[in-house]
């Protein structure tokens, strides 16, 4: 298969690389900076495109380049967080945000659909983030940015599906990547139920093999939001704040 996969050069979506290069499978990455990809062995069915996903147009033509008209799978994971909840973003950070998760991603989505319209098949599949799953005024312009994420995947989804391609929503918890670390300070102790990268390339694998609409993981953290989300605004609101201010006083 031909997958390509944006934000690859780290993370989560390197880890979602690797695993197809050692499965056999055609992948091409892209990042801001192709400099930083760190590979234990070389893989010569990987191909890598130096870009913003905000450039639809250098987009399109790493796309093509690398699909050559027949483009499998599509998986969206470049993206930009930092911690707004802990403290006050910069006008670069909020707008690199916006930028990267929703015009970034609605400039791959659109590319995808192009590419896989053509042979009427194809997965498309989005990264986005637990926190998009919780509804409340204070939460953070990144969990916003994830949440219109998943509503914009699923009117793609709706839109797609009678032309025989498939669409997924990955809502994460916590994963290991580096830049969870950076914005930690290497220090993962206060988060709950992180996973590691490559057990997070592995579930989301899986859920594109098995076509699933939605993947949420790990298990707990799904567990713990399904809960969280049926509380009513200003209960959940006075929780997550608490959150907040237990993590800021260390
Ligand atoms: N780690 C977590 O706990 C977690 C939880 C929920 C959701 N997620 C989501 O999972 C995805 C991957 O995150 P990660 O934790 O693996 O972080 P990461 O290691 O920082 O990976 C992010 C990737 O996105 C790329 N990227 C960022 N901005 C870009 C842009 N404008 N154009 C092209 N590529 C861009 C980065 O490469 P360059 O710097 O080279 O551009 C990098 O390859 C993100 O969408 C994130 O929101 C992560």
């Amino acid at each position: 298969m031909k997958i390509f996969i944006t934000g690859g050069t780290s993370g989560i979506g390197l880890a979602i690389a690797v695993q197809y290069l050692e499965a056999g499978h055609e992948v091409g990455i892209c990042g801001r900076d192709i400099k930083k990809v760190q590979l234990e062995k070389n893989y010569p069915l990987l191909k890598m495109y130096q870009l913003d996903v905000y450039d639809k147009n250098r987009l399109e033509e790493a796309v093509s380049d690398f699909a050559n008209q027949s483009l499998d799978i599509m998986i969206l994971s470049a993206g930009n967080y930092s911690d707004s909840a802990l403290y006050d973003l910069t006008y670069e950070e909020s707008t690199e945000m916006l930028r990267c998760n929703i015009a970034g991603a609605v400039n791959s989505l659109e590319i995808a659909r192009d590419h896989m319209h053509l042979n009427r098949k194809g997965h498309i599949a989005v990264i986005a983030s637990v926190s998009g799953l919780l509804d409340y005024p204070k939460a953070t312009i990144y969990s916003k940015t994830k949440r219109a994420l998943i509503q914009i995947t699923d009117a793609y989804r709706s839109a797609l599906e009678n032309f025989g391609i498939n669409v997924t929503i990955i809502a994460s918890g916590y994963v290991n990547s580096p830049r969870l670390r950076e914005l930690n300070n290497d220090d993962l102790s206060k988060k709950p139920f992180v996973v590691d990268c490559s057990y997070a390339a592995s579930i989301i694998i899986k859920g594109i093999e098995e076509k699933k609409k939605r993947i949420v993981f790990p298990s707990k953290m799904k567990y713990l939001i399904g809960f969280l989300s049926i509380l009513p605004t200003p209960l959940l609101t006075f929780i997550m704040l608490k959150r907040v201010k237990r993590q800021k006083n260390g």
